[in-house]
């Protein structure tokens, strides 16, 4: 593992990068954590029209990298720019759900009957969220029999997206949060995805089992889904005083360039706590570190998207 991705940058062990405000090379110029200069997310104009929604799945088939929580936060934060969003908890765990305040295992109707009875309608399953223009397909551990289930069925990579496919008009972003797992569920989100966005912890295995999540992408693109796009790698739980979370950012932005976004969101107490209250942490703790990440980050995907009048399937 190396600390330096910029030559020009002399860096020491306890400040591997070097320090910024005297390095000749940059100076003047504001370079983020990902030590590329950092370019300014306009914010967004307002919509007058909604839909059809960009689909866009969050996968790693590591646990706990911060798929449910990019899923919460990115969604709140775009909502908070006036856009319409659909979350869809495509995890058994339910965790999404929980996170937004809902006790899935209470519930009649989920995603797994939407799967799996077509007389259930996507309507029948939606919920509002405590959070205006903030709507949820529910899961819960029902959807773990799904994976075998579907096995059987005609076209069984194309499901999901055709019970989402009613649904999309009315949203601008419908976000998927996948299980941990490259699975057959997994690969109905990427299906139906218009991009694919991809968590990764700042840890020392970080992008161990990355080139096999990039391989299914690349099988997904080639088999089921020409128009899939990688939206980008977003770094999480970021400790910049540690030496080892800077090395492994820099390995990531090393590994996949501009694929990598400038925004990183950094390790905080704050993300269990709004878990644990059940909302998104733009309305737990609105003027937090971690809102202004995800409002960054919604800046940044949507800088990155296409207008929406190309988004229809
Ligand atoms: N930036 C962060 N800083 C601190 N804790 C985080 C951060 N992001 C997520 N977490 C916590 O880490 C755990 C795993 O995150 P989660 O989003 O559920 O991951 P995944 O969906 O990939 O399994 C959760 O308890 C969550 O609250
Ligand atoms: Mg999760």
């Amino acid at each position: 593992m190396t600390s330096k991705t910029n030559g020009s940058t002399p860096g020491t062990p306890d400040n591997p990068w070097g320090d910024t405000k005297t390095a000749t090379p940059t100076s003047g110029v504001n370079l983020g954590p990902t030590r590329r200069p950092r370019p300014v997310f306009p914010e967004p104009p307002p919509r007058e029209v909604h839909g059809p929604a960009r689909v866009v799945a969050m996968v790693n088939q590591k646990g706990g990298v911060g798929k449910t929580t990019t899923t919460i936060n990115l969604g709140a934060a775009l909502v908070e720019y006036g856009l319409k969003v659909l979350l869809v908890d495509f995890d058994p765990q339910g965790a999404l759900s929980v996170g937004l305040g809902i006790n899935p295992h209470q519930l009649d109707l989920t995603v797994y009957n939407l799967l799996m009875d077509s007389s259930v309608t996507a309507q029948d399953v939606l919920l509002e969220t405590g959070v205006e223009g903030l709507d949820l397909l529910p899961s819960n551990i029902d959807l773990s029999a799904a994976e075998v289930q579907l096995v059987t069925e005609v076209a069984r990579e194309q499901i999901l997206g055709r019970t989402l496919k009613p649904l999309l008009p009315y949203y601008d972003v419908c976000l998927i949060d996948c299980q941990p797992s490259l699975g057959l569920l997994t690969v109905n989100a990427l299906t139906c995805a218009h991009g694919v966005m991809v968590p990764l912890e700042c840890e020392f295995f970080a992008l161990r089992g990355v080139a096999l999540l990039m391989d299914t992408i690349a099988k997904v693109q080639e088999r089921l889904n020409d128009e899939l796009e990688i939206e980008g790698l977003l770094a999480t739980m970021y400790d910049a005083r540690t030496l080892h979370g800077r090395e492994v950012l820099a390995r990531v932005v090393e590994a996949f360039g501009d694929k990598v976004f400038h925004t990183v969101i950094n390790r905080t107490v704050r993300f269990p706590d709004a878990t644990v209250a059940g909302e998104p942490i733009t309305t737990f703790d609105p003027s937090s570190l971690g809102a202004t990440a995800y409002r960054e980050l919604a800046r940044e995907v949507l800088s990155r998207w296409p207008a929406p009048a190309t988004m229809a399937r």
